[in-house]
């Protein structure tokens, strides 16, 4: 199954990749992890990245396009995959949906996780929390100030998405507020699946 997980910040989209990959038995694309990665590695994709990500805004699609590309093309996302975090503005969805094309493939469907604002805030601080208590780095983009550009950038950029993948008969809303395991269950019935 090939599938997308919209949804804004601190949505949960990490969290039921997790699950969806368990269940379906394929690979979470999640295009942040990968970008964290390549900042850690200090890489030439990591240097462009991190002052981006820092601030809570978009990397370049031409960054993001060739880390999927490479990535959708290896062998373990041949029977299918979880993208998390991609696409996240119309003109990477519509590249992916060319490259997808290209390869004679199609998307199954796209989830889309719906969180109250106030929520989302929480959740941020709590993960921020979590890391602490286990003695791990935050994420330098969970910060007060990255957040709210965060949640700005998906208003203006990733929303759009919604009515763009509605218009193609893909896009499956799930109420994101309900505790984790709840959610996994929607996700999956929402496919038609049981867990
Ligand atoms: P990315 O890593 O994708 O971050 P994000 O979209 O801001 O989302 P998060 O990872 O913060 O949240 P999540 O939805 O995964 O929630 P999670 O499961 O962790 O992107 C980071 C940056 O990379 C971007 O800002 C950008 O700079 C760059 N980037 C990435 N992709 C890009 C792209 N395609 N194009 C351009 N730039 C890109 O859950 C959050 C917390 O809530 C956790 O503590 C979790 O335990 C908890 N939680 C989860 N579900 C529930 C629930 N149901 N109830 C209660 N708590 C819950
Ligand atoms: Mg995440």
């Amino acid at each position: 199954m090939r599938l997308i997980l919209l949804g804004p910040p601190g949505a949960g989209k990490g969290t039921q990749a997790v699950r969806l990959t368990e269940r379906l038995g394929v690979p979470q694309l999640s295009t942040g992890d990968m970008l964290r990665a390549a900042v850690a590695a200090s890489s030439p994709v990591g240097l462009q990245a991190q002052a981006m990500m820092e601030r809570g805004e978009l990397v370049s699609d031409e960054i993001v396009l060739s880390l999927v590309a490479a990535r959708i093309e290896q062998s373990d996302a041949q029977r299918g995959f979880v993208l998390d975090g991609f696409p996240r503005t119309v003109g990477q969805a519509v590249a992916l949906d060319t490259m997808l094309g290209e390869m004679g493939l199609a998307l199954d469907a796209v989830l889309e996780l719906q969180v109250d604002l106030n929520a989302l805030v929480a959740r941020m601080t709590g993960r921020v929390a979590e890391a602490r208590a286990r003695g791990e780095a935050t994420r330098a983009d969970d910060n007060p100030d990255a957040f709210r550009t965060r949640l700005e950038t998906y208003r203006e950029q990733t929303v759009p998405l919604s009515s763009y993948y509605a218009e193609r008969g893909l896009l499956r809303s799930v109420d994101g507020m309900l505790s984790v395991d709840r959610v996994a269950i929607d996700v999956m019935s929402s496919l038609g699946l049981k867990l």
